[in-house]
């Protein structure tokens, strides 16, 4: 029954991973067609204050702390959250720091679904697995949907 439990209390974070392997796609596609980088970056400024400041919140408030705080997958992803919020939050977006938005943005979500959630599963009690489960049938799903500049259909 275990697993299934856990799986179950990190169940919608994936499902924010999944959105941002999307937001990666949706730049590589807009690239690919030739879409400005200013339209491009207004949605990654929309996207990044509508969901991803908060999963990086409930992250580290919430998740990260399950491991100790000097452990090494931990402190990586403590860094990736850094460097993605200086690029997400650039005032003047060049195509480098875009094509940096889309990789560094996939390379972390891959870890995190790969290895730290992994480790946190399988270290996270019973208890604080139902905290975290409480605490997500308050995060606000799907937001994103509402953007109407659709430039990677
Ligand atoms: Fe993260
Ligand atoms: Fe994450």
């Amino acid at each position: 029954m275990k697993p299934i439990k856990r799986h179950q209390a990190l169940k919608p974070l994936s499902k924010e991973h999944h959105e941002g392997l999307l937001l990666s796609w949706k730049i590589r596609t807009g690239l690919k067609k030739d879409v400005s980088i200013e339209r491009i970056k207004s949605y990654c400024d929309f996207f990044f204050k509508e969901d991803l400041v908060h999963h990086f919140n409930i992250e580290e408030l919430h998740i990260f702390p399950i491991l100790e705080a000097d452990d090494e997958l931990v402190k990586r992803a403590l860094a990736d959250h850094r460097k993605l919020k200086r690029l997400f939050m650039k005032k003047q977006p060049d195509m480098k720091s875009i094509v940096a938005i889309e990789e560094e943005l996939e390379a972390h979500i891959r870890f995190e679904e790969r290895i730290l959630f992994d480790k946190i599963q399988k270290v996270a009690s019973e208890r604080e697995l139902l905290k975290i489960e409480k605490l997500h049938h308050s995060i606000n799903d799907g937001s994103t949907e509402s953007w109407k500049d659709k430039f990677w259909e």
